[in-house]
């Protein structure tokens, strides 16, 4: 009986988890939903979708001008989709406007398909389509059935969208849609060929030129969450004898943090191409495809990867090429997919202008591991970005003629005289960069400051083969420069009593710039060398690095010698504040868990972002904010490293950091990796569930370091007798218990054996769902068992005795001493702080 109860249960959990992880993969469901099937007067369903009918007043009115409008219908059914049966022909020009309730990116797809009524042949039409912002099509004419799909940024409450006949001709369209895309999809910053960095993909109006789905059959817009088209790979592929096809769409693993359905569906993840090499083991060929491009212009490259065909993790090691550009090499699939064989993972990449028509994509073996020669590639989607005239339009020489061409006057206008004062800004900031280089030449800091180069010299890139440049150079950080002036203006000019932190790199000033932005202004003291070279690395890695969870740097100003940095005020301060010492309320669990999974999603990003990691290097509750909403943001990446080359394992480099939540393995060995932060945010987890300071030595002496404390309690399984008294009662065992153990394994001795951050983002998502899942009977021992079904990686830590011994800490804290880095101990005595831990050295 027993035995059947607990049966029953382990389903039930099962039942709940799978229901858990497809959460993310439940249909989206857009704010904007414009649907109209043009000169139709009956709603006409594709699917489960209605294409309203726009020949009756309800759906014209997206229509400005319809006294221009005839709506006709084709005596003949044309083509196979119903919504090409009718159209709307405009003999002038034309608007829809569609009133947008959520800004943000939204689709826009253009149905044309050409039939002759009356004395319009439409497949003679030429037109331009534009919005208010970009010329989306320019001198179009199409004899074929086609469908257009751009996707742009709305950043006002409506769009409107120019349908411009060129003179003497007219212009048609058989549908439109207009809907929303979720924020996921698209994200600012992407890999640039051939070396670097793109930013402000957000602002960029994108057309999709192709979506394949590699092996496996075209997915119709149906059977896609956001009713994108996928075609198959076949007639894109080089050499066909050199490619096979694999299927195992039930393998796909959707794990949470990583891409979810919007992203592709698991048809396109489920089915592959791969190097036909099963027959010899010696293969080493490339598999390639090709695509028309239009030449001139950027185009942004998704490439779409799931390992179903491996057995086991780290078994397919291959590099990606974009003509003969190496995108990637050595690319280890396991690695990228939070250590989940058949995890989906995408990689984006936006080329340089094409000087090509032809756009060639290539997988190919990498022999170097003696892994078995395979390459596998699952979809690709190709989009081009609009270019410097906002067009998108490949015949962007000839400028839309008649009465259309006023809004494209005014597009053009606009760019030249943006053009002009870009031009005047360059020089400007040419001649300012000139002047501060003999400047910091006299000083003798030339090196440290141009070019800003992290590292030596090496640059966050996905490909480091080919990546001799810098990446951010000081060209692209000086857009965020702010003058003195309106620094001294935003501060009241540094009004002590505005002051909100001190730290070890100055005083730190909420502030409110000229248009009201509240921000917090952190002043360093220009007299440290040390400050100049974390204030560049500072900016440098705010500049490149932008996610939700990381705080975001508004501007600096380096104006007489001044060393400031402008951030986005952060209403709730810090973590640490809110966790004991400054009286605030107590946080609760569900909301200590959120913190801790924003702070461990911003530092996963800047280990996974780029193919190369970056380090934090200062891990601490005293550099996770809070904004308003208690959102969790990462700060302070004055002592960012760009992490390990591909080849080598760690970064090796003088130890800095706060003590009390240093890795003694960095320590030991002056080694960095990403298993450093990881350390460090394993101390930080442990803190929020304890709510007191990392070193207290106040405390008797086995107590004074919490890390050590925590651990001696978590390794005896009562972690629960030295929580925060405010929790006591209110944590679900299992969560509690997923928690620690996700923090002692973040304590273990050697980098090795320590969880990646994927990984602890994964365990803290788990633990926040045992907070909050209604279980059915007792909780107290049901987790490990559904932990263990629900994914083979969850539970694959290896369970090291992570002994954090306190000859470490002693050590670390003489070395502490001489390094000015390390300011994290507030108000605490220093030489007290360490007689302590001397003291229990000998214990
Ligand atoms: C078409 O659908 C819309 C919304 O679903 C509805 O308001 C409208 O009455 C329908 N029109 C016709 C002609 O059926
Ligand atoms: C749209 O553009 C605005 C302003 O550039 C930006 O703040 C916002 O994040 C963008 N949104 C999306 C979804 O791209
Ligand atoms: C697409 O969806 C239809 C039903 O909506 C289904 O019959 C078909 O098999 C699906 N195709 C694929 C490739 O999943
Ligand atoms: C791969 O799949 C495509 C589409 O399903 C098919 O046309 C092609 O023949 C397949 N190729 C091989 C080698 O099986
Ligand atoms: C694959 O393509 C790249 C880029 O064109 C080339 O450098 C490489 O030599 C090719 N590999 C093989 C095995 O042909
Ligand atoms: C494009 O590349 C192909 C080789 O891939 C070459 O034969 C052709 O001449 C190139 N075309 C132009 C316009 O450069
Ligand atoms: C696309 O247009 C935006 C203006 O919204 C501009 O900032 C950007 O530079 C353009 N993209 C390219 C590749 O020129």
């Amino acid at each position: 009986m027993m035995m059947l109860w607990k049966g029953i249960r382990i389903l039930f959990i099962w039942v709940q988890s799978v229901f858990f992880l497809q959460c993310s993969c439940k249909g989206y469901n857009p704010p904007d939903n414009y649907m109209l099937d043009c000169g139709s007067s009956t709603n006409t369903t594709v699917g489960d979708r209605v294409f309203i009918a726009d020949d009756n007043s309800e759906s014209s009115k997206f229509l400005s001008t319809p006294q221009d409008v005839l709506a006709i219908s084709s005596s003949n059914s044309n083509g196979d989709s119903p919504l090409y049966r009718t159209a709307r022909v405009f003999t002038g020009t034309t608007k829809y406007t569609f009133p947008i309730t959520q800004k943000g990116r939204h689709w826009i797809r253009l149905y044309f398909s050409p039939f002759s009524y009356n004395s319009y042949d439409m497949s003679s039409a030429k037109f331009t389509v534009s919005t208010e912002s970009f010329v989306l099509l320019n001198s179009f004419t199409t004899t074929s059935s086609v469908v257009k799909e751009y996707s742009l940024n709305v950043t006002s409450g409506s769009l409107t969208m120019t349908f411009s006949p060129s003179s003497n001709s007219f212009a048609f369209l058989n549908a439109i849609e207009v809907i929303s895309v979720p924020n996921e999809l698209i994200q600012d910053d992407a890999a640039l060929l051939p070396s670097g960095n793109y930013h402000g993909l957000l602002d960029q109006a994108l057309e999709t030129v192709h979506r394949v789905n590699m092996g496996g059959p075209a997915i119709s817009s149906l059977n896609d969450s956001l009713w994108r088209t996928w075609l198959n790979d076949w007639n894109f592929l080089v050499a066909k004898g050199l490619a096979t096809n694999v299927s195992n769409i039930d393998a796909v693993n959707y794990i949470p943090g990583g891409p979810s359905q919007n992203i592709a569906p698991s048809t396109v993840y489920g089915t592959l191409t791969e190097m036909n090499s099963a027959d010899n083991p010696s293969s080493n060929f490339n598999v390639s495809w090709q695509f028309n491009v239009d030449l001139g212009f950027r185009y942004l490259v998704r490439f779409h990867f799931c390992d179903i065909v491996s057995k086991s993790l780290n078994q397919l090691y291959f590099n990606l090429y974009i003509g003969t550009s190496m995108v990637v090499s050595n690319l280890d699939l396991s690695t990228k997919a939070f250590n989940t064989l058949a995890a989906p993972y995408y990689l984006d990449l936006v080329t340089d202008l094409t000087d090509n028509t032809t756009l060639h994509v290539s997988i190919g073996p990498d022999t170097a591991n003696g892994a078995y020669p395979n390459a596998i590639l699952n979809g690709l989607e190709i989009m081009k970005l609009n270019n410097t005239m906002r067009s998108l339009s490949g015949d962007s020489s000839s400028v839309p003629s008649g009465s259309s061409s006023k809004s494209h006057v005014g597009v053009i206008v606009g760019s030249s005289i943006g053009g002009f004062l870009a031009v005047v800004f360059i020089v400007v900031l040419f001649i300012c960069c000139q002047k501060r280089r003999r400047r910091l030449a006299r000083q003798g800091l030339t090196k440290t400051w141009i070019p800003l180069s992290i590292n030596g010299g090496t640059s966050l890139t996905m490909g480091s083969k080919f990546s001799s440049g810098t990446t951010a150079s000081i060209a692209s950080s000086l857009g965020y420069r702010i003058p003195f002036m309106a620094v001294q203006e935003a501060t009241n000019n540094f009004d002590e009593s505005w002051v909100i932190g001190i730290g070890g790199f100055g005083k730190v000033y909420r502030g409110e710039l000229g248009d009201g932005t509240k921000v917090a202004v952190k002043r360093g003291n220009p007299k440290s060398q040390q400050g100049l070279a974390e204030f560049q690395t500072e900016i440098e890695m705010l500049s490149q690095f932008r996610h939700r969870h990381l705080v975001s740097l508004i501007g600096y100003c380096d104006e007489r010698s001044e060393m400031i940095l402008i951030y986005e005020y952060m209403e709730n301060g810090t973590l640490k504040s809110h966790l004991y010492g400054s009286g605030l309320p107590s946080l609760s669990w569900k909301q200590r868990l959120e913190i801790c999974i924003g702070a461990a999603r911003g530092l996963h990003y800047l280990h996974t972002g780029y193919a190369k990691a970056v380090i934090h290097r200062d891990v601490k509750s005293a550099n996770i904010l809070l904004d308003e909403n208690l959102m969790a943001k990462v700060a302070d990446f004055g002592l960012s490293k760009a992490g390990p080359e591909l080849d080598q394992t760690h970064v090796s480099t003088a130890v800095k950091g706060s003590f009390g939540y240093l890795d003694p393995e960095y320590f030991r060995r002056q080694q960095l990796t990403e298993k450093s932060d990881v350390y460090s945010f394993g101390v930080v987890l442990f803190e929020v569930v304890c709510a007191r300071p990392v070193i207290d030595p106040t405390l008797p002496r086995e107590m004074v370091n919490l890390a050590e404390w925590a651990m001696k309690w978590q390794k005896k399984g009562q972690l629960e007798n030295i929580i925060d008294q405010d929790l006591a009662g209110k944590i679900r065992p299992d969560s509690l218990r997923k928690f620690a153990e996700t923090a002692e394994k973040c304590l273990a001795d050697y980098g090795v054996d320590r969880p990646s951050m994927g990984d602890v983002l994964w365990n803290l998502e788990y633990a926040l769902q045992l907070q909050e899942a209604v279980l059915l009977g007792d909780p107290e021992d049901s987790s490990m068992n559904v932990i263990g079904e629900l994914s083979p990686q969850v539970n694959n830590f290896s369970h090291v005795d992570a002994n954090v011994d306190a000859s470490v800490s002693a050590t670390a804290a003489i070395h502490a001493q001489e390094d000015p880095a390390i300011d994290d101990l507030s108000g605490v005595s220093m030489s007290r702080v360490f007689s302590q831990l001397v003291k229990s050295e000998g214990r």
